[in-house]
């Protein structure tokens, strides 16, 4: 099924981003690489189509909008827009950005989904199940079945779908893998993707009936169209499938099969089996290869909004610029595995290899030609076994580059361009061109001058020519600096086809110097950690109706269900961030207090309901010295939830284990408080939850938020609750 590689064009996509959550760093990831790798392709001479875009259907962006106060329209443009945004603040240069409320995709899904129904892959039966909102995907397992994925508790939906005959494709899908090595990968996804398919594949519900937030079924218009199917075909409707127009028509028959689909690792599945399941029933040719980035880690956890531990790539801009940022992904997270990220590490990076690296040995180099030779490149006069090495070592980077990048082995790459760097600075230290021995004629001196000056520039613009992908900015500075004109233009020329050692011509004119990369100073760090703080806050601040921000995204996000985003990566207590393991005596405070709720000064453990020191004490009076500010306590979203399960963890006597309804999404906590309430009666009980606390596990289970209870002098909690009725998800402020 799969066409052989066209080299004359090339077509790559991102995933298409959820609207429920503003962008962060995890997001641009993906769409930073991707936009590398397009302007590599292009300025190689390859028409390249770069698509990306935002996925806007599904029940929780439908409850998202309802949280938010608004139409699931208006909060998808508001979202949809500042992935927009931030994407051209990045200067990313994607072709064509689509969005799944279009009507040019829902014109595209119609028509698909019609043709896998004509063709007979789609039925109508019934469903009962459960089902994960949050990743919108249909889960095994009895009721209470936590997500495989996110670890949220599943919900039962019960309707009459359509269903897609997924178990017709498990053999045709693992001969397709086996005949196509490269289709997927890392290693891992594709070792992943093939034991899941040879598990056994059901067939899938394609279709929902219990909201309608979605693509109509055409001719059966109860129905929603599954959103992972609506969402994977924007793939296709992007560029034209399902138009009658010629232009589409022709752009779909050009570019189709993508050449590679970008995707996060816990998105395989919908990739790599239901997508070319899809295609090949609808009579479609698969996609090239689909290939797996890792995970953004923030604080030892995946950087996602739910954790709260995000960073923005428009922080990082600010304080660093983008290249940096760009430079930062490719080089230190190795492709396809998880990486850490942090400021001190981005900085320290940046030091090295941006400021006195590369940045420096373009500012030497270039003021040294204007200081020694007025601004024009000298004659190179006879090489030296120097310059000979020199030489070899630049053919080796031209080697080596390429084919690691083209095996998005970008670290690879750039580091042994950076070896490149290191051999042209080592070089220019060793003859020192600035320094003439009293035993040096003049004449011979300007001669090494005049040589190894040259040599060096030349090194550095074949260095400028690979990077440019990678530091499109600063390459287009340096460029300049070299006098080689515009870098946009010599890409549209296709510079990296014929990129080879001898390009920079005596005679030619260096442009004025520039600073490039200038160093970080010790508060970069603190300045982005505070751009962050700040960013936090603003969006608590909009929540509590503090700050006027209407009509911005932020506000919509601010007013969605609690978003544990607003505490700051530097909140306390985060418990990835703990050494230890945490135990079931080591859980999360419980706060006490009479008329306020307030956060203890020192944790008090859940397994502090035994009694702490004799049953007569009175309770504490609560410290006086430890006053907090209002925007201390919007910090804590304390919300309004309901039991729906309630039941005893298996070998730990004081933990029970429960699912709260919080009005718009439900989810797993647990809390140290069996010995003290019977289970059973429990349940249909409204609480108050912390629910933007960091998840933690104990016991091998995920605990997503902490009760809230008064603590009896004897250590016995009494769990807070109201006389009035309060509706699920009301917030206590
Ligand atoms: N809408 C679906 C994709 C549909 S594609 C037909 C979706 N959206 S998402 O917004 O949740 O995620 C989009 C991409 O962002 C995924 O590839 C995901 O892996 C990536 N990332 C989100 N957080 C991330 C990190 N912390 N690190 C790296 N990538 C992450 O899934």
């Amino acid at each position: 099924m799969t066409d052989t590689q066209s080299p004359s064009r090339y077509y790559l996509t991102t995933p298409i981003y959820y609207v429920n959550a503003r962008p962060h760093l995890g997001h641009a990831y993906s769409t930073i690489v991707c936009d590398t790798i397009a302007r590599r392709k292009r300025a190689q001479g390859v028409d390249t189509y770069f698509l990306t875009g935002t996925d806007e259907h599904g029940q929780k962006i439908e409850r998202s909008a309802q949280a938010a106060g608004c139409t699931p329209q208006e909060f998808a443009t508001k979202i949809s827009a500042e992935f927009r945004g931030l994407w051209d603040q990045l200067g990313l240069t994607y072709d064509d950005f689509i969005r799944t409320t279009e009507s040019r995709h829902k014109r595209g899904v119609q028509h698909l989904f019609a043709t896998l129904r004509d063709k007979g892959f789609i039925y109508k039966g019934s469903y009962t199940g459960q089902y994960c909102v949050s990743d919108e995907a249909y889960v095994d397992g009895p009721p209470g079945t936590p997500c495989p994925d996110c670890g949220r508790i599943t919900e039962t939906v019960s309707e009459e779908n359509y269903f897609f005959k997924l178990s017709a494709f498990e053999r045709k899908l693992l001969e397709f893998y086996e005949a196509n090595p490269n289709f997927m990968g890392p290693e891992s996804t594709r070792r992943e993707v093939v034991s899941f398919v040879r598990s056994g594949l059901k067939d899938l519900s394609v279709s929902r009936t219990s909201f309608s937030w979605g693509i109509p079924v055409p001719g059966d218009e109860k129905h929603v169209i599954y959103v992972w199917l609506d969402a994977l075909a924007n793939y296709i409707t992007a560029l034209g499938y399902g138009s009658d127009d010629p232009v589409d028509q022709a752009r779909f028959a050009k570019f189709w099969p993508a050449d590679m689909h970008l995707i996060g690792k816990e998105i395989s599945r919908f990739h790599c089996v239901y997508w070319p399941a899809f295609l090949m029933a609808a009579g479609l040719p698969t996609p090239r290869s689909v290939k797996a980035n890792g995970w953004l880690l923030f604080d030892q956890g995946k950087m996602s909004k739910s954790r709260g531990n995000i960073v923005r790539a428009e922080t990082v801009q600010a304080v660093l610029g983008a290249d940096a940022l760009r430079y930062f992904l490719l080089r230190e997270i190795p492709f396809g595995q998880d990486g850490s990220f942090s400021f001190d590490a981005l900085v320290q990076r940046y030091n090295a290899d941006l400021a006195n690296g590369y940045g420096n040995l373009v500012s030497r180099v270039v003021n040294m030609v204007h200081k020694y030779f007025g601004g024009i490149v000298p004659e190179t006069g006879a090489a030296t076994a120097a310059e000979a090495a020199l030489r070899a070592s630049a053919a080796n980077a031209l080697a080596a580059f390429g084919p690691a990048f083209d095996d998005l082995n970008f670290s690879e790459a750039l580091k042994s361009l950076w070896t490149l760097v290191a051999e042209t600075d080592g070089y220019l230290t060793a003859n020192a061109p600035w320094k003439k021995p009293p035993d040096r004629s003049d004449e011979d001196h300007a001669a090494l001058q005049a040589r190894v000056l040259s040599t060096a520039a030349e090194a550095i613009r074949i260095i400028t020519a690979l990077v440019y992908p990678i530091l499109p900015d600063s390459a287009a500075k340096v460029w300049l600096q070299l006098g080689q004109g515009e870098i946009a233009d010599a890409a549209k020329n296709a510079f990296l086809t014929n990129l080879a050692w001898g390009g920079l011509k005596p005679g030619t004119k260096l442009g004025k110097p520039s600073p490039l990369f200038p160093r970080a100073e010790k508060d970069a760090v603190d300045r982005m950690q505070n751009i962050e703080e700040q960013n936090n806050k603003s969006v608590i601040e909009a929540a509590s109706g503090g700050a006027d921000n209407s009509g911005s995204a932020a506000k919509a996000e601010a007013s969605a269900p609690p978003q544990q985003q607003s505490i700051p990566p530097q909140a306390p207590a985060a418990p990835q961030a703990q050494p230890s393991p945490p135990q079931e005596s080591q859980a999360p405070a419980l706060y006490q207090g009479t008329t306020s709720v307030v956060p203890p000064t020192q944790p008090k453990e859940l397994g502090a309901f035994a009694p702490e020191g004799g049953s007569s004490a009175a309770p504490a009076a609560p410290e006086q010295s430890t006053h907090i500010t209002i925007d201390d306590f919007s910090k804590v979203d304390l919300r309004v939830a309901q039991i729906l399960v309630a039941e005893r963890v298996p070998k730990a006597d004081k933990l029970l284990r429960l699912e709260v309804d919080l009005g718009y999404e439900k989810r797993q906590i647990l809390a140290g408080i069996a010995q003290h309430y019977e289970p059973e009666k429990l349940v249909g009980r409204k609480i108050v939850i912390v629910a933007n606390l960091a998840p933690r596990k104990m016991r091998g289970l995920e605990s997503n938020g902490m009760l809230l209870a008064a603590s009896l002098p004897d250590g016995a909690p009494v769990l807070a609750g109201f006389l009035e009725e309060v509706p699920l998800g009301a917030r206590l402020k």
